[in-house]
């Protein structure tokens, strides 16, 4: 404002005029500056359930995934149940953890389940051709799995051979788990000591038959699959079909052609999508611990692709489906990174920063958004291995990031999604840009719960969030962040990155503005 003494009446008329143009850019940046990023939460129009298999996992034979991650054997002096870490089991139970997905992976179609049961000195060995050419000594198999499972109470999910097996083979396997009549099936898994079937209800017919899974092609693969299908029998089974790898479009156009008439026999297509931040498979990918905001921006770019392949992928299926019975598992997705210096290359190992924070709170926010197509999701993996929940190095562990992310959105499992409508600023690095927010909303026990995260690693945002068709009296707040999108739990530093409370005003008028911290994930819930 400027303020001259003066008696010139032209000055006076000028200076007026200035007054006038400053007070109208003040108002307007005021105004837009408190429209930026508004949220609007339609609180009493919630109504697709979230399945919870959307916070699915994944384990392979592959690395240190299974030995040493989960597994370490009765006679370890790591403690254990029954060859279980008991530190890692008491993690998943924690987490919740409502689908893990095994034996593989490309691993699953070189895997002769046969070679898993029965006394482990009878097993065979074999090599694991597709991860480091390690020795597999069987000695986790079936029963271990399915066994641990139970123990931290969650659902299994198996992945099929068909690369290498027969419908033979498959066929036998699910009677072996599931079937409780009297067969020489199940009688063989009496004899190994399981006299009750395992409740066994999702079933993968084969993993990347496009690639490593056979190199077939989708006609022929959807051949092969109402095959497999046909001879998969059991109570209400939850069959899935190899789909696409992130944009192949073709591959899900020609797979809903082959099993247009055969609908009964696959209940869901899988989405493989990993996040490369160079976008490289043969270069490098990228360093896991140590990178710049440019790779930050990047993977987060490419994580939102995201988004657009889901939408495009059930655009397609839609069109063959329009009754929407098939659903879409996107059963491996995640960060994909130059495995740690100094490991083996095939183990792909890797660390988790608050990056991975910020790309897992992304991408569930996503699902949950698509609740109403998405029926399941997996990120690989679990232990060890890509952007994993848990790292074990001997006898320690240390939980990652990501688990912390896991862990505050389990409240959306098997809640009812609240649509949002989110408008926010732009994220822009180098002249390109993101929206700086992500978020998803879901009622359950009359409790409302708001996933956000803010992608801007600069600076913090405020999302003003207009709640209609509830009157909230109440709100509480967590948060997962670090000082430094590098920032990572290790072994003599594990809880650098992790879950703490987050003070939220109360709602006022159907209004709350929450202030998300930088690089942020945080999770409001209301009631
Ligand atoms: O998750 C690692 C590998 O990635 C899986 O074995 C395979 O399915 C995918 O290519």
């Amino acid at each position: 404002m400027i303020f001259l003494m003066t008696n010139d009446f032209n000055q006076i008329q000028k200076l007026m005029k200035t007054n006038l143009l400053i007070i109208t850019a003040i108002l307007l940046t005021v105004v837009s500056l408190s429209a930026q990023n508004t949220l609007t939460i339609q609180a009493n129009q919630a109504k697709t359930k979230i399945n919870k298999e959307i916070y699915g996992h994944f384990s392979e034979h592959l690395g240190t995934c299974i030995y040493e991650g989960i597994y370490v054997g009765n006679d370890s002096k790591i403690p254990n149940i029954d060859g279980f870490r008991t530190d890692v089991v008491t993690a998943f139970k924690e987490l919740k953890v409502p689908v893990l997905r095994w034996p593989g992976g490309c691993f699953a179609d070189t895997y002769h389940w046969k070679d898993g049961i029965g006394p482990k000195e009878n097993r065979p060995s074999i090599v694991n051709v597709h991860w480091g050419n390690v020795t597999e000594d069987n000695s986790f198999g079936t029963h271990e799995f399915l066994n641990f499972c139970e123990l931290i109470g969650t659902e299994p999910y198996l992945s099929i051979n068909v690369g290498s097996g027969t419908v033979q083979e498959a066929s036998e396997w699910v009677e072996y788990v599931t079937s409780a009549n009297e067969n020489p099936m199940s009688e063989l898994r009496k004899k190994n000591g399981r006299e009750d079937p395992w409740n066994v209800k999702f079933w993968g017919i084969g993993n990347e038959t496009w690639g490593c899974g056979g190199d077939m092609r989708p006609e022929y693969y959807a051949d092969v699959y109402r095959h497999y299908a046909g001879y998969i029998r059991g109570n209400n089974l939850q069959k899935i079909a190899v789909g696409p790898s992130s944009n192949d479009y073709n591959w899900t156009e020609k797979m809903m052609i082959g099993l247009q008439d055969k609908k009964h026999l696959v209940q869901g297509l899988s989405l493989h999508h990993y996040t490369l931040p160079t976008g490289s498979w043969s270069g490098s990918k990228g360093s896991s611990t140590e990178f710049g905001e440019d790779m930050y921006f990047t993977t987060l770019k490419r994580t939102i692709q995201i988004e657009e392949l889901i939408q495009n992928h059930l655009a397609i299926m839609d069109k063959y489906d329009p009754e929407k019975r098939i659903g879409l598992a996107v059963d491996e997705w995640g960060t994909w990174y130059d495995a740690l210096p100094g490991t083996n290359p095939g183990f792909l190992q890797q660390q988790n920063t608050v990056r991975d924070a910020v790309v897992a709170a992304i991408n569930l926010n996503i699902f949950n958004n698509h609740a109403d197509r998405i029926t399941m999701a997996n990120i690989a993996q679990v232990v060890n291995v890509l952007q994993a929940m848990i790292l074990t190095k001997g006898a320690l562990m240390v939980k990652t990031p990501t688990y912390y992310v896991f862990k505050l959105f389990n409240v959306h499992q098997e809640a009812t999604l609240i649509p949002t409508e989110l408008k926010c600023e732009d994220y822009v690095f180098n002249g390109e840009k993101l929206p700086s927010v992500s978020s998803s909303a879901s009622i359950k026990d009359g409790v409302t719960s708001v996933t956000l995260c803010n992608l801007n690693p600069n600076k913090a945002v405020a999302v003003e969030c207009n709640i209609a068709g509830a009157d909230y009296k109440t709100a509480s707040g967590k948060i997962v962040n670090s000082a430094n999108i590098t920032d990572y739990n290790d072994f003599d530093q594990p809880e650098k990155v992790f879950i703490k409370d987050f003070s939220v005003a109360k709602p006022k008028n159907g209004k709350l503005t929450v202030e998300l911290p930088a690089h942020s994930v945080v999770l409001v819930q209301l009631q």
